[in-house]
């Protein structure tokens, strides 16, 4: 059954676009008919990341140019990417009626599709926020700096306090080695264990790593050579641990709803 992860985080540059691109890479690559979403409206760059021109953008939906069915245009490794546009910066300001089109607008893609995977853009906005609590799964991209730590927990709270979502995976970006990845994600669970009743997983990391950022200077995903990397076996970990990860199943919008 069609299942849907939202990639977020709460502070920015932390790595969801890379994450977001790969996992969809890798999981498409494994037979899976995966679409990625950029909800980034204001700065959206995963085409950028991913070297692809879209013809078509989320504001051709929102201008009643185009349908959602018409939107995915085709990415490395069979990827496709519904794009969010770029300088729609009237777009920020999107009120919770067009986000909750947009939302219900991912229903006509119901049928050719397996994995819907939505890059939230930062910061624990109202936007952010109805966008996660309508995806199945949430993967939080943390790294090991105290700002992380203090956005991904103000992210998650509101979230769980706002929503009731309840399942939490984390990936940790930008680890010196898997110890200094598990040490960091038991940190943080110290914290949310503390003060908040969520369910929250470790589903992996990535390695801080030169050919990762070059990847995205030269818009050659990491996950377009198959080769068995430091970076593409996190990767391929990643993907199997999100996909038997629980799902949320908080009642009201969802992502793929006819599903
Ligand atoms: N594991 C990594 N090792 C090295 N560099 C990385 C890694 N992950 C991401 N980066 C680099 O960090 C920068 C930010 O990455 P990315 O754009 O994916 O973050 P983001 O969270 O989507 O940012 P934003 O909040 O602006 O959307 C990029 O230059 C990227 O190359
Ligand atoms: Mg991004």
């Amino acid at each position: 059954m069609a299942y849907s992860v939202a990639v977020t985080s709460g502070k920015g540059g932390v790595g969801k676009t890379s994450i977001a691109i790969n996992l969809g890479m890798t999981l498409s690559r494994e037979g899976q008919r995966v679409c990625l979403l950029d909800t980034d409206f204001g700065l959206a760059n995963a085409h950028i990341l991913l070297g692809v021109n879209p013809q078509k953008t989320i504001s051709d939906l929102l201008n009643n140019r185009a349908t959602m069915s018409e939107l995915p245009c085709n990415g490395p490794a069979g990827l496709k990417l519904v794009a969010g546009g770029s300088g729609l910066t009237d777009l920020l300001k999107i009120d919770e009626n067009i986000r909750n089109q947009i939302i219900r607008s991912t229903d006509a893609l119901c049928d050719n599709l397996d994995v819907l995977i939505v890059d939230v853009p930062a910061g624990a906005t109202d936007s952010a926020i109805d966008i996660i609590a309508a995806a199945d799964r949430v993967l939080v991209v943390l790294v090991g700096e105290p700002t992380s730590f203090t956005d991904a927990y103000t992210l998650i709270k509101a979230c769980s306090l706002e929503k009731n979502t309840y399942h939490f995976s984390v990936v940790v970006n930008m680890a010196n080695n898997a110890n200094h990845a598990k040490d960091t994600f038991d940190r943080f669970k110290n914290i949310t264990d503390r003060f908040l009743d969520i369910d929250l997983r470790f589903a992996g990391y990535l390695p801080l790593s030169s050919a990762l950022r070059d990847s995205i200077v030269k818009r050659r995903p990491i996950m377009s050579d198959n080769g068995k990397t430091a970076e593409t076996q996190s990767f391929k970990k990643l993907a199997l641990t999100i996909s038997q990860t629980p799902k949320n199943e908080t009642p009201g919008l969802r992502f793929l709803g006819l599903k």
